[in-house]
């Protein structure tokens, strides 16, 4: 069987994050990396997304050519992809000559084929930049939230889908001017003919993904819509018709006929030109895409739509689309730079600590948090304590007492033979749980075998039967070098670059995943290094102190630093816990009861609530994030609990002098509120 295997091209206008690692690139690579130790005949291509509106963006505010930023970003983004140890067989990218053909050929087929027509639209265009706007140059306010910067295809806050005419107060996102409604001719693609075929196609992928399937489920109760795949843009590909010169293609058109076209680099680097049909048009292909659940749509129906319209193509095989990840309680948010970048991350540390805290705790079925002190954690505890430290024994235990010679097994006890069978169960297991993308619980039961490896350690107690009983010794290192070798094998997945030194120490000979089950190795130990330093509190906290803060990598002008709330959120708490204050630590923090006087909604948000509160001594005005759970109304007369020595703030231009303490989870959030009556501004503790 081939498997051909992608990840969600990222788009050249930025640096990757964490988001972009735990949802399509980690699982991929696991995934990949897996398959040829398994010997499968498999290929993993990738490449970076060079078109499309967020690129016109950045190009437009660094007053630069769209060039030069894919090329600064498609060449960062590569070097940070390989350091991090993504093993692309391909890494491509959609500017080339070879893709445009590509993703040009592919829409006469279907352009041909009768799925392709002319539509002559209204659409918006801004008089001061002439031109016409796509959805993303429009920004307004939502319909639904009344998100005052609601882009034009979609707002971020409620996550609707939006038409730019939706848009309340509709601006030109370039130039702030309002745009006005002209006509203009755009091509479309018949996505409405195609609902039955994908709806009995998606049927039938019993296996799938729930969220994959749920979201599909929906877009068919919607009914789909035919949909605009040009664009009246200068970046892109150009579409291949002479009436439609000034045209571009829509960026989500393609961007995944560059699966194909980095296929096709490959095949060409390779000097087999005509590999790729070996993938591409063979039915017997696996096609598995790792992608990022923003991205199902495109994925699941619109991308498996042309292929069927096109007609010569395999269709996906697997859609393992993860949910997001979460940075220290927050949704990632590149512009308020509330996101760790791959770059910056290894400038400080080395890959595999951040491919071991990510992928032991994937999102793959809801969305997770990352925080930096589970990443201390799980480096300082699980890597180190558990990992490291059972090969770090057996090989100074090894160095010290064998002079680095490995000895032979004598005969197997009961205790050295459950390990022995430990060994070709985990490697089993672990593989039986990577092929079917469940990689957080792969790397949980991979990690139960070092785990035993310092429990038999102990309890055999070699250090005392080197004097006692020098075959039983002999034995339980022997038993020892063959988890480790074991290891070397299966790690590798996870974690490479561990993997290859602990490949150079045991001096392994067995290179495939079945032979992990009964590893051959050497007879002399390697060098020792350290396999995981350990890592200080204070590195972590510059980590987290740098969340939020303007760094190089931002490609948008910073904007006010805003805090979206003014609530203490519960898993600030917990952080603070984890910190251990002192007591006179926290003494410094004046809690104190008040009551809500007045409540209303700060104008233009649907978050934000101005308070009058009665606190004793004093009136104050505070403003809180909690207008998606409480209505103004509702509030007024309630005696809650607030932080009362807090530096005042400016919220949206309004002023808050004090914070109200109140449990959040997620979007659900609930104030404190006392249990009986007490005098307003008695002190809380
Ligand atoms: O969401 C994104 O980052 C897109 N650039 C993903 C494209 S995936 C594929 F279709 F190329
Ligand atoms: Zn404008």
């Amino acid at each position: 069987m081939k498997i051909l295997v992608t990840s969600a091209l990222p788009y050249a206008n930025g640096e990757i994050h964490l988001g972009h690692l735990a949802g399509a690139y980690l699982p991929a690579d696991i995934y990949v990396r897996y398959h040829r130790l398994k010997g499968n005949d498999i290929i993993y291509i990738c490449g970076s997304d060079e078109h499309g509106v967020p690129i016109t963006i950045a190009a437009d505010k660094q007053k630069v050519s769209p060039q030069v930023i894919v090329d600064k970003y498609h060449n960062s983004i590569k070097e940070s992809f390989e350091k991090f140890g993504c093993s692309f067989d391909n890494y491509s990218r959609t500017s080339l000559p070879l893709h445009h053909k590509t993703a040009q050929d592919f829409f006469t087929r279907i352009y041909d084929k009768g799925f392709i027509y002319p539509k002559t639209i209204s659409q918006f265009f801004c008089h001061a930049c002439n031109m016409f706007l796509a959805d993303r140059y429009v920004t307004g306010t939502c319909p639904h939230c009344e998100n005052d910067k609601a882009r034009g295809d979609q707002c971020e806050k409620c996550g609707r889908w939006l038409e730019p005419f939706n848009l309340i107060e509709p601006k030109c996102k370039t130039c702030g001017a309002q745009p006005e409604e002209l006509k203009t001719t755009h091509y479309f693609f018949k996505l409405s003919q195609f609902q039955d075929t994908l709806k009995k196609w998606i049927g039938e992928k019993t296996n799938w993904k729930d969220n994959v399937k749920k979201f599909c489920q929906g877009w068919f109760a919607q009914g789909l819509e035919d949909r605009a795949i040009t664009r009246d843009l200068t970046w892109g590909v150009k579409v291949p018709l002479k009436e439609a010169q000034n045209k571009v293609l829509y960026v989500w058109f393609d961007a995944p006929i560059g699966y194909i076209s980095s296929t096709k680099e490959w095949a060409e680097k390779k000097g087999k030109p005509d590999l790729w049909k070996d993938y591409w048009l063979d039915s017997k292909t696996k096609l598995v895409h790792f992608i990022g659940k923003d991205n199902i749509v495109f994925h699941a129906m619109v991308w498996p739509a042309m292929l069927f319209a096109h007609g010569d193509y395999i269709l996906p095989s697997e859609i393992p689309a993860n949910e997001f990840l979460n940075l220290e309680g927050r949704k990632l948010s590149t512009s308020e730079n509330w996101a760790v970048w791959l770059p910056e991350y290894l400038k400080e540390f080395e890959p595999d600590p951040l491919r071991y805290a990510l992928a032991v705790n994937l999102p793959e079925n809801r969305d997770i948090d990352f925080a930096w002190r589970d990443f201390l954690a799980r480096n300082n505890n699980e890597l180190a304590d558990v990992l490291g430290n059972f090969i770090n024994r057996v090989a100074t235990f090894i160095n010290k007492n064998y002079n680095g010679n490995i000895p032979e097994n004598h005969k197997f006890t009961e205790s050295d033979n459950e390990v022995l069978i430990k060994i070709e169960d985990t490697t089993k297991k672990v593989g039986e749980l990577i092929e079917p993308f469940q990689i957080k619980d792969a790397i949980r039961e991979l990690m139960t075998l070092p785990n035993l490896g310092n429990r038999y350690f102990d309890y055999q107690a070699p250090w005392q039967s080197f004097k006692t009983d020098r075959n039983k010794c002999d034995t339980t290192i022997n038993v020892c070098a063959r988890v480790i070798a074991s290891l070397s094998v299966i790690l590798e997945p996870f974690l490479p670059f561990t993997a290859d030194k602990i490949k150079k120490l045991i001096q392994i000979q067995s290179k495939a995943w079945d032979e992990a089950q009964n590893p051959k190795f050497g007879k002399t130990l390697g060098p020792v290094s350290i396999l995981f330093p350990k890592i200080e509190e204070k590195v972590i906290n510059t980590q987290i102190d740098k969340l939020g803060k303007k760094t190089t990598t931002e490609t948008e002008p910073k904007k006010e630093a805003v805090p979206t709330t003014s609530v203490v959120k519960i898993e600030d708490v917990k952080k603070e816990k984890q910190m251990e204050i002192t007591f006179d630590d926290f003494k410094k923090i004046e809690l104190k009861t008040a009551k809500i006087l007045n409540a209303e909604r700060v104008a233009a948000t649907d978050k934000l609530i101005r308070m009058d509160i009665d606190l004793g001594t004093e009136k104050r005005q505070i403003v809180a994030g909690i207008g998606m759970a409480y209505a103004p109304e509702t509030l007024i007369g309630r005696n809650i609990v607030v932080v009362a020595n807090l530096q005042k703030a400016k919220i949206r231009g309004v002023e808050s002098n004090g914070m109200l303490l109140a449990a959040v989870d997620g979007a659900d959030i609930s104030l404190v509120i006392l249990d009986k009556d007490i005098k307003t501004g008695s002190s809380v503790s």
